[in-house]
């Protein structure tokens, strides 16, 4: 009866063992940052001063909404955010 529940343990341990070697390997794989920051040109300047990221995100849909002067890519993920991808 001991010995049963200690196999058991033992296999749970090892399963667990194996998933987090699978997360590791995961994040370690993952492929690199690769989304362009924002741009450093005197349309995107006033926007690399303005303090608060959630302040200066307001500014960015004016353009790059759907129908604005550059609208996203029909790939672009959830616009939620922007400068926590595009990173200043
Ligand atoms: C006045 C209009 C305007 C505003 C406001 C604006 N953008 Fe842009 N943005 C553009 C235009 C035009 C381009 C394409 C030309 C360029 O790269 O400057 C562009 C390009 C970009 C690019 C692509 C750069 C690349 O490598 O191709 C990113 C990312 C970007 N903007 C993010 C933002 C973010 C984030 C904000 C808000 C903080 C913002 N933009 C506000 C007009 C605007
Ligand atoms: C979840 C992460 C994420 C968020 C949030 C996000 N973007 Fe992006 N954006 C990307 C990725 C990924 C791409 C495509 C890869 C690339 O071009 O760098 C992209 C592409 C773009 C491009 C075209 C860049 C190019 O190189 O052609 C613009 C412009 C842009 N985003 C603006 C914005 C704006 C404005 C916001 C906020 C309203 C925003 N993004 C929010 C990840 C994000």
């Amino acid at each position: 009866m001991a010995k049963t529940s200690r196999t058991r343990r033992t296999w749970l341990n090892l399963c667990f063992l194996v998933i987090c070697a699978g997360l590791v390997a995961f994040l370690l794989l993952a492929p690199e940052e690769t989304t362009s920051p924002l741009p450093r040109d005197e349309i995107h300047q006033q926007f690399h001063q303005i303090q608060s990221k959630k302040e200066a995100e307001k500014g960015c849909v004016g353009c790059h909404e759907t129908g604005g002067e550059a609208p996203l890519p029909d790939t672009h993920p959830d616009p939620y955010r922007c400068l926590f991808c595009h990173k200043r």
